[in-house]
This record gives structure tokens, C-alpha cells and sequence, in this order.
């Protein structure tokens, strides 16, 4: 490469970074605002750490899963197109398993982390904290994991005990002390 070439692309790449980098620079360092981080500060860890304010119940979540749920994921959480969610205890060590939140899921809490961002799939995000508490509940209840008229709520949904609690070792080793 010739250095007068060169010189042309270093010139040009100046000169485009010159013209393009204060517009972005606009942004960068920017003090992110409570209220910004409030909509992105969403994750429930295993232990419930997180979980807002809000309840619900089974039969208040029936409803919202007759109308927001039921049309990908079945009638009562089974024989949908986008998966089974209900039943399956007990079919994880056969070569046909069924991986459901009741057979499969180790935390009744990161249940409501994903439905509360990521359900239903058209409009992630568009679910209240209470009815998200309600078809959380409605789902433990079709897998027989809570009855009908249980209440969940920040203090009650990481008590509930997962048939598959004990599935899942950790992938990470130990810290040494
Ligand atoms: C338009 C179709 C559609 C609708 C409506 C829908 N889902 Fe889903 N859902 C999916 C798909 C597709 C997946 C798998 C997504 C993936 O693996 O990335 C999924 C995954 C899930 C899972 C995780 C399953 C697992 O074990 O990994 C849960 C729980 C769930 N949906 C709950 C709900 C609830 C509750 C509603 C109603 C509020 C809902 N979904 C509405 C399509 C839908």
C-alpha cells in the first residue's frame, strides 16, 4: 500500500470519526436517572429477593389464561403449540421426558421473572405485578404445587417447593476460602 494512500483512509477515517463521535458522545457517561432504572432493574433471583408488591390467586389468573395464555400454551397448560407447561413429574429420567414448571422448574420464584418479562410472547412486559402473582399461582396450581384459593405474594411465592427442587447441581465450582 502506497503511503499516499494510506494517508487518504487515515484521513477519511478522521474525519468520519470527527463528524459521527460527538453525536454519540452525547450520551456516553450519562448519569442513568431512579426512574430509568427502576424499568430496568426487574431480576428475581432464586431466593425472591426483588419480588414487588401484589397478589394473586389461581382463579384470578384462570381468566388472564383463558385470554393471554391459553391460545400457545393449551386450554390448562398442556397440548399447546409452544409447550406443554403443566404435568410431567416424573418423566425426566425417560427418553420421552416433558420438561413443564411443574416436572422440570427448580424455582417457583424465577417463574415470575420470566412471565413478568417475557410473557405473554407478542407483548412481554404488559402483564401488572398482580396479574403476574395470579397466573404464576394459576400455573403452581394446574401442577398441583399449590391449591386453587393460595394467595402469592413476595412472602408466599419462595416458600412454595418445586417438585424438582433437588434436580440441578451447580455447573460452577466452589470458591475456595
Ligand atoms: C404467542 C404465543 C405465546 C403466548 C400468547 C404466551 N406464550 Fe409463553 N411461551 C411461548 C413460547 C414460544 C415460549 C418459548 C420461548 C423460548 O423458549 O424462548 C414460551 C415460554 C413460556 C414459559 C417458559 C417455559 C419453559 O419451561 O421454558 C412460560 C412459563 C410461559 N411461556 C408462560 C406464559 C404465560 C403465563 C403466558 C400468558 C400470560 C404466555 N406464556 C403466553 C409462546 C407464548
Amino acid at each position: 500500500m502506497s503511503m499516499r494512500k494510506f494517508g487518504i483512509k487515515t484521513a477519511t477515517a478522521v474525519a468520519v470519526f470527527t463528524l459521527v463521535t460527538p453525536v454519540h458522545a452525547q450520551n456516553l457517561g450519562k448519569v442513568v436517572s431512579e426512574s430509568d432504572l427502576v424499568n430496568w432493574d426487574i431480576s428475581i433471583g432464586p431466593d425472591g429477593v426483588g419480588l414487588p408488591t401484589g397478589s394473586g390467586t389461581s382463579a384470578e389468573g384462570s381468566n388472564i389464561w383463558s385470554e393471554q395464555c391459553s391460545a400457545c400454551h393449551g386450554e390448562n397448560g398442556k397440548g399447546g403449540p409452544a409447550g406443554d407447561l403443566v404435568g410431567g413429574v416424573g418423566t425426566l429420567t425417560s427418553p420421552d421426558h416433558i420438561k413443564t414448571v411443574g416436572s422440570f422448574w427448580p424455582y417457583s420464584t424465577t417463574l415470575f421473572d420470566y412471565v413478568r418479562r417475557a410473557m405473554p410472547y407478542y407483548a412481554p412486559g404488559s402483564l401488572s405485578d398482580d396479574e403476574v402473582y395470579a397466573v404464576v399461582a394459576y400455573l403452581l396450581s394446574q401442577n398441583e404445587i399449590i391449591t386453587d384459593d393460595t394467595i402469592m405474594n413476595a412472602d408466599s411465592l419462595p416458600r412454595v417447593e418445586m417438585p424438582n427442587a433437588d434436580g440441578f447441581i451447580s455447573y460452577w465450582p466452589v470458591a475456595k476460602k
